[in-house]
């Protein structure tokens, strides 16, 4: 292997990747609009989804992809800050989310959670956050929306805490919420940043910070206000955990701050914290061992996402793609590990909100769209490395709703074997048969019931097959990971269900987590899984 070259080392040390999840409505836009500006990337924060018109072609947009049936769009956006090189990809906030919002997570190297203050944890963050558990990437959180009556501040970290079962650490503490809102205080330099309202809009405005022994302080908070804040340190140092880099990096620890990202409150001070806790990419697993980006010069990346018919006419794909080591340039030729042979990546991409622009050039740690003819699955790898190594498979999260399917006109079937594969492949959905017979009765199971309606109008109007859909009760799927299990005689309760995956591997369908757990004590040693490995 030859020596990695200083200029891709430095470029990819420049790079922070994360992931930034929330609750709908919890600020994730706004918060991301506040990066790109101090990033400088755009001039007005309004550009990723402003008021009124903006907004409005965003919605559009949407309902143009649930129209030609493809998935709500993840962007990824990039922009530069303090000498690093920023990427952020974007988690669609849809209540109704498909798996990709899950695989999203497999490409990022951190995440960020926006946390209501009002609200505390949400359902659909507790979902994501197992995500980022799995696979132990550091999670930061931002409370935002203190300029509003908030939660009381160590039930909101008890609430982190219980729910999502992640220990916390307030970088910073809120003094006063609402009306009363008057700034944060820094733990460690003992400096409250000053709220002032201000900064509101597309401006940055100026952050003042007084150390909290300055006499100016009384006429700044009132002295209620600093009694309880000098009580809730007091509690929070003697009761709270401490910060502990190591157990951030590994994921076991959040350190916490509050802000408000609508008027541009503690956003910067978050960034910059983030940036000096996180970092740059590190060496993913293969199948030939770890693949270090400091070390490794070739280029490699993996597919984490298929966005499917973007032009219907041409019937073509887009396969995103996280890049793990080396120098991407357009044009170049790169070795398909899953397809084995040489591919061309061509039109390479980076989404801007719901734009899109051509790229010259990218670095381990940035994602990039490639046009694909068909042929690329989730989770390939490509490489330009003599060693042709695959990293390891993006796991197949479980789906919640299921339903048998099969297409009206009985002489279509081929049709409509090819066009459910297909959009299987692609992602979407995921298929499974019955355990004991044949292709003839296909299940099929989605995160999100969004993607049935999808499922239906793609077939119909891109393979021209009808199809009938009936509901199956069934809410949880299990993974059996022990493979010496016979099937036959595993014995479960009277709603379970045993079906097999593409792959011939079993699997179990319940109604509830009870059946689950009965299956489980009545068959010793049975390893049942939440996720599918591949
Ligand atoms: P999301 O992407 O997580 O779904 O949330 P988004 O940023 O779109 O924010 C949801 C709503 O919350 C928006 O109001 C936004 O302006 C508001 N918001 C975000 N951050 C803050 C904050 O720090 N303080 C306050 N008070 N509000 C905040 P909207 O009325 O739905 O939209 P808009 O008309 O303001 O754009």
């Amino acid at each position: 292997m030859s020596e990695i070259t200083n200029e891709i080392k430095n470029e990819i040390k420049k790079r922070r990747t994360f992931a930034i999840i929330s609750h709908p409505d919890a600020g994730k836009t706004t918060l991301t609009e506040k990066f790109l500006l101090y990033g400088g990337a755009i001039n007005q924060a309004g550009s990723v989804k402003g008021k009124a018109t903006a907004k409005h072609a965003v919605s559009d947009w949407m309902e143009i992809e649930k129209e030609r049936g493809i998935s709500v769009t993840s962007s990824v956006l990039q922009f530069n800050y303090d000498g690093f090189c920023i990427n952020i990809l974007d988690t669609p906030g849809h209540q109704d989310f498909s798996e990709d919002t899950y695989r999203t997570l497999m490409a990022a190297d951190s995440a960020v959670m926006v946390i209501d203050a009002s609200k505390g944890v949400e359902a659909q963050t507790r979902k994501l956050f197992k995500v980022c558990t799995m696979r132990h990437i550091p999670i930061f959180t931002f409370i935002n929306k203190m300029d509003r009556e908030a939660m009381d501040t160590f039930e909101l970290l008890d609430d982190i805490e219980n729910e999502l079962g992640i220990a916390t650490c307030p970088v910073n503490w809120p003094i006063g919420s609402g009306k009363e809102f008057r700034g944060v205080y820094d733990r460690n330099t003992k400096k409250v940043e000053l709220f002032s309202d201000t900064q509101k809009g597309t401006t940055q405005g100026e952050v003042r910070k007084i150390d909290i022994n300055d006499p100016e302080i009384d006429s700044l908070i009132t002295e209620d206000q600093k009694n309880q804040l000098e009580e809730e340190i007091e509690l929070q140092d003697g009761a709270g955990a401490e910060f502990d880099q190591e157990l951030v990096s590994k994921g076991e620890l959040s350190p916490v701050f509050f802000g408000s990202a609508l008027t541009n409150f503690g956003v910067e001070t978050f960034l910059q914290h983030f940036l000096a806790m996180t970092s740059s990419p590190l060496p993913r697993k293969s199948d030939d061992g770890i693949i270090d980006p400091m070390k490794e010069e070739d280029f490699s990346a993996f597919v984490f996402k298929i966005q499917a018919n973007m032009n219907k006419a041409h019937r073509d794909r887009i396969a995103f793609m996280r890049i793990c080591s080396g120098k991407f340039e357009a044009g170049m030729d790169v070795f398909h590990i899953q397809g084995g042979k040489k591919v061309r990546l061509s039109q390479p991409q980076q989404m801007m909100a719901s734009e899109r622009h051509m790229v010259s050039e990218a670095y381990g740690g940035d994602i990039i769209g490639v046009f694909d003819p068909g042929i690329f699955s989730i989770g390939d790898t490509l490489t330009t490395s003599a060693k042709r190594y695959a990293y390891e498979g993006i796991p197949t999260f479980a789906p919640e709703h299921f339903a048998r399917v099969r297409q009206v006109d009985t002489m279509k079937r081929k049709q409509f074997i090819k066009g459910i594969n297909q959009i299987a492949q692609e992602g979407a959905i995921q298929i499974f048969q019955e355990y004991n017979t044949g292709m003839e009765e296909i299940i099929v199971g989605v995160v999100g019931v969004l993607q049935f309606d999808v499922l239906k109008y793609r077939l119909e109007n891109e393979y021209n097959v009808e199809i009938r859909m009936d509901s199956l009760p069934y809410e949880y799927i299990r993974w059996i990971a022990n493979e010496e299990v016979d099937m036959d005689k595993l014995s479960g309760t009277s709603d379970m269900k045993k079906i097999k995956d593409l792959k011939g591997r079993p699997l179990l369908l319940f109604v509830n987590e009870w059946s689950v757990r009965m299956t489980q004590e009545r068959n010793d040693g049975l390893i049942l899984e939440e996720f599918g490995r591949s």
